[in-house]
């Protein structure tokens, strides 16, 4: 993804809107309340930021301590715009990044799925040994293969993840999953069965690599509307879902 500015132009002017996004940021808030009921200062680290649309919903909802870092210019470029405190950093540098600094959150959406174990297990690693006791990392992640499609191709995911997963590398890095989902399950067949016709395309020829376009569109208004208000409806009723395109964790040490 990184080097790729169209995606971080298309992320900074949707991510307020899109359902997808908004949904996401709605479960990290969830998450927070959570564990910290109404506390809104204690410091939290959103590790590959992106363009900022995360931390900019948790300043809108009073969250104080904020941080960012990304490893991209683009995505820096796009949080300061929004005068958000974002860092370039290189991920498998965080150990050299403000090395005493610790956090009670530390928020790492959709970026593992850029990492092979041999540079992610030093990555979660370094993301522990940077939480407070007490302190937790929220993390949402791309799920099941099944689920690969143009987007992947688009933004450059080299990998999906299932849970067991994040059980085989979660307690050498000193973590345990005190939560977990896929999301979302009510929308996972409408959402396998595109993704599984764009990999039909791509392996017939009809379409060519080069050709594929991420998921980071606005639909129509109204479909915006009822999409989001599915996943909503799901988060409320179904608390643990067993498939998904995405899966979202909430870890402590
Ligand atoms: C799919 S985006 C997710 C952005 C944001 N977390 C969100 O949920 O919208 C992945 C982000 O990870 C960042 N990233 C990928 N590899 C990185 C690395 N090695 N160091 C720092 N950031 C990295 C990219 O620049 C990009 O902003």
């Amino acid at each position: 993804m990184i080097g790729r500015s169209e995606e971080y132009e298309k992320m900074f002017r949707l991510e307020g809107q899109l359902w997808w996004y908004r949904h996401l940021h709605e479960r990290v808030a969830d998450a927070l309340l959570r564990q910290f009921g109404k506390k809104r200062d204690m410091s939290i680290l959103d590790a590959g930021c992106g363009t900022g649309g995360l931390l900019l919903f948790l300043r809108q909802m009073g969250y104080t301590r904020l941080r960012g870092i990304d490893g991209s210019t683009d995505a820096v470029a796009c949080c300061h715009d929004r005068e958000l405190p974002v860092s370039f950093v290189n991920l498998n540098d965080l150990a050299d990044f403000e090395p005493t600094v610790t956090y009670d959150v530390i928020v790492c959406n959709d970026v593992f799925c850029y990492f092979l174990d041999a540079d992610l297990l030093p990555l979660i690693a370094a993301l522990a040994n940077r939480l407070k006791p007490g302190g937790i990392l929220i993390s949402n992640n791309n799920a099941f293969r099944a689920f690969r499609g143009e987007h992947d191709l688009a933004v450059g995911i080299v990998r999906r993840f299932v849970l067991s997963d994040f059980e085989r590398l979660l307690p050498p890095c000193g973590l345990k999953r005190q939560s977990s989902t896929y999301w979302s399950f009510v929308l996972s067949l409408p959402i396998v069965l595109v993704r599984q016709w764009q990999q039909l395309q791509l392996k017939l020829g009809w379409h060519t690599p080069a050709e594929a376009m991420s998921d980071v569109y606005l639909p129509s208004p109204w479909l915006n509307k009822m999409l989001l208000g599915i996943v909503r409806a799901e988060q409320k009723l179904l608390t643990r879902t067993p498939f998904g395109s995405s899966l979202f964790m909430v870890c402590g040490k």
